[in-house]
């Protein structure tokens, strides 16, 4: 069986909860380094104590948490509460976990690992703002030496925006760092709204889940079902788009998603446009086709997954 060495990186936030939930079940596949935590859909301090939780109730505390930056490279903070309730887990009962985050800085972490790994021998998931990420970049570039492969939840072309008419929600919150995380070098494959939109929590889907009776089944069901109440999400019966599970989905089963060779730009500077993935399936000679672009999702895959994943993780 192949197993990967991944970092993830996120914001916890309700659906990076789940791609938690579901990376921490699938421990035969991904070996998970360390999981470093950024502010975007709440404060850097909130998404750390989240991430804790969360490895606390998939019993994981072997995996190391890194706190990360507290702001976007050159914006102001955007956060996404409105989406991800005050604590940024919807309404999940909030206690402080019994491991906190290590001293070290995400950032550092990064550096560390990304450094001393074996060439391009880790898959890098990012599901929030690629903030840590670009800071690593910036200040040590040999960092990408280490890097397989950039996973990354973000971005939008044929679905449109969910933040801004033409912008998805992390590129938004920090689109300079989305633009150095694009055009590192390393490949990227980027699952934007155009296929998480496919990935939606269906009442059927999400009942697969209630009926499992493990902690991280039960804590996935609460968060979906809090995501599948928000008027912004849409019908109930339509399901919430399940977001930041599919890099990691990918990981396990690649055989899930489909994807176009592309060109990917990020707007940095428009006011009306900022965060927009200028995505470019065109061959032009100009242009490094930089990204591999996700155009299909199977969801009934991915829930089946993850179902199937959360049916085996620690008993309470
Ligand atoms: C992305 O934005 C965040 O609010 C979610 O956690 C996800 O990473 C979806 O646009
Ligand atoms: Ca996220």
């Amino acid at each position: 069986m192949h197993t990967s060495a991944v970092i993830i990186d996120c914001d916890p936030g309700v659906d990076d909860g789940v791609a938690l939930l579901l990376a921490f079940a699938a421990s035969d596949v991904l070996k998970l380094r360390g999981i470093t935590t950024v502010a975007g859909n709440v404060a850097a301090t909130l998404t750390a104590r989240n991430t804790c939780l969360i490895r606390e109730i998939a019993a994981r505390e072997d995996v190391p948490v890194y706190t990360g930056c507290v702001q976007p490279m050159q914006r102001k903070p955007v956060e996404a509460g409105h989406f991800h309730g005050e604590s940024g887990l919807g309404d999940l009962p909030i206690r402080t976990p019994r491991k906190g985050p290590e001293a070290l800085h995400a950032v550092e972490f990064l550096i560390r690992e990304l450094t001393t790994a074996p060439a391009a021998s880790i898959s890098l998931v990012i599901t929030g703002p690629m903030t840590n990420v670009a800071t690593a970049i910036q200040r040590r570039p040999e960092v990408l030496r280490g890097v397989r492969e950039f996973a990354i939840m973000g971005g939008a072309r044929s679905a449109g925006g969910n933040i801004t008419p033409s912008a998805e929600y992390n590129i938004y919150a920090d689109p300079h760092a989305a633009q150095v995380v694009f055009n590192a070098g390393p490949p990227v494959y980027a699952f934007g709204l155009d296929a998480t939109h496919q990935v939606r929590a269906t009442p059927a889907r999400t009942a697969a889940l209630a009926a499992l009776d493990t902690p991280a089944a039960g804590t996935a069901r609460d968060l979906l079902e809090f995501a599948n109440a928000l008027p912004a999400n849409g019908p109930r019966e339509q399901g919430s788009p399940l977001h930041d599970p599919c890099p990691i989905a990918w990981l396990i089963e690649p055989s899930l998603f489909e994807f176009r060779r592309c060109h990917v730009d990020v707007e940095t500077e428009s006011a009306l446009t900022a965060g927009h993935t200028a995505v470019e399936f065109r061959s032009r000679a100009d242009r490094a086709q930089n990204v591999q672009w996700a155009t299909r999702a199977n969801g009934d895959g991915v829930f089946a997954l993850l179902t199937r994943l959360l049916a085996q993780s620690a008993k309470a």
